[in-house]
């Protein structure tokens, strides 16, 4: 046997999905542009699902309530829909999972989009209200509340795929097409004004109505790349990297470090920086959708964020991998380095991959393949990858075993 990584006791192993991405039958503001349809039914099939991340020895799982379903006409909340996200916590709980609960992933409720969606300001009245309805519908079943998942994400990919600023093209793919519009400049930045806002009020709602004595976690998912120098000779590609790594991966963090209990890692990408703001990766190694695989990157991203000296979770991390064939190696050298980071001192109190199952992945449709367990979208089966036991070992031992 080879050396024994072990991980800190009570470490939460499990996966992460989304709402839209794989319940089915959603009409939000994305349905109109991007219909997921029936998505992986996990609406329906949510039982069998948590079933099978529980036979994997995963103990915690993240997810999103769909807003557009608890609320599809401004102030009425469905009450049946409210149920059911009762009854799927309920389902989680009864299995033994931590819960981790994403409050906003991409998607709006259509009449909030139809007023401007995040770039209108009464989205923080309206965001707050809305997760003050959940916590007091939910407080005793939910470990972790997210607010927001991926903010600048959604501040300028999502919301611009969402003006409809995409071409499809011949073969189906789309591409986005940055019109020189005045408001697609100004938008993000409204829409980072009122995401800082919104997280803001939420968090301290929910700590105020939680009580002194209540065990309460708010946080947030960011996504932070790895950004370095192209050349790390070249002082103007260093600088470049800096202040990209700064806007990115700080910026949103440092507006709201002291409105967080914990940080949420979603890890992803590698970006070298070359002047003027060009990016020139190696793409040794890449996965279906082409984006470079760099595992020391996650190192470097938890190094950054010690200094906010808050616990930190990855919440997503994973790739587009059809045939399953790197998906064993990305994870095994991933945790490597999170083991790593751990050693010197982040605070790392768990690991959700990127996903539990294949899902909509937003622009691009049902074709890349993130899940650790493949899903048959013409009979909805179910059917773990090899992958999917690699990881099972890690979860049961508590441990990555080289
Ligand atoms: C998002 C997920 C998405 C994943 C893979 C993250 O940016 O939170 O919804 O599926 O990346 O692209």
């Amino acid at each position: 046997m080879g050396k024994i990584l072990e991980f800190p006791k009570n470490f939460l192993w499990g996966t992460a999905i989304s709402a839209y991405q794989s319940e089915g039958g959603i009409s939000c503001d994305w349905t109109k542009h991007f219909d997921a349809g029936l998505a992986c039914n996990h609406y329906r099939l949510y039982e069998k699902d948590f079933d099978l991340a529980k036979s994997l020895n995963q103990n915690a799982f993240r997810f999103s309530v769909e807003w557009s379903r608890i609320e599809p006409k401004e102030g009425k909340f469905d009450q049946t829909e409210i149920e059911f996200y009762r009854n799927y916590l309920k389902s989680l709980k009864a299995r033994g999972f931590a819960t981790m609960v994403t409050l906003h992933h991409f998607t709006n409720p259509i009449w909030l989009a139809e007023i401007g969606g995040w770039t209108n300001k009464k989205v923080v009245f309206y965001f707050t209200r809305f997760a003050q309805r959940m916590f007091n519908e939910y407080r005793d079943l939910v470990d972790f509340w997210v607010t927001i998942n991926e903010p600048l994400v959604y501040a300028t990919f999502a919301y611009t795929c969402l003006r409809g600023d995409l071409e499809q093209k011949k073969d189906n793919s789309f591409q986005v097409s940055f019109h020189p519009r005045i408001s697609s400049l100004i938008h993000p930045f409204l829409i980072v004004k009122n995401q800082i806002l919104a997280h803001k009020e939420v968090y301290k709602i929910l700590h105020k109505s939680a009580g002194p004595n209540f065990p309460i976690r708010v946080g947030i998912v960011k996504n932070n790349s790895f950004f370095d120098a192209f050349n790390p000779h070249s002082s103007i590609d260093r600088i470049n990297a800096s202040f990209l790594r700064y806007i990115w991966n700080e910026y949103f963090l440092n507006k709201i470090k002291h409105h967080l209990d914990f940080i949420g890692l979603n890890y992803y990408f590698h970006i070298r920086v070359k002047f003027p703001f060009q990016t020139k990766n190696q793409n040794k190694v890449v996965s279906d959708l082409g984006w470079e695989i760099c595992s020391p990157g996650i190192y470097f991203v938890l190094k950054e964020l010690k200094k906010y000296n808050l616990p930190v979770y990855i919440t997503e991390n994973g790739l587009a991998d059809k045939n399953d064939i790197l998906r064993k190696d990305f994870i095994k050298d991933h945790l490597c380095w999170i083991w790593q980071a751990i050693e010197e001192g982040v605070d790392v109190k768990g690991y959700l991959h990127w996903s539990l199952m294949d899902n909509f992945e937003w622009d691009k449709g049902i074709e890349p393949r993130f899940g650790l367990v493949e899903v048959d979208y013409k009979t909805l089966e179910r059917k773990p990858r090899t992958s999917a036991f690699y990881y099972a070992k890690i979860c049961k031992e508590n441990a990555l075993i080289l």
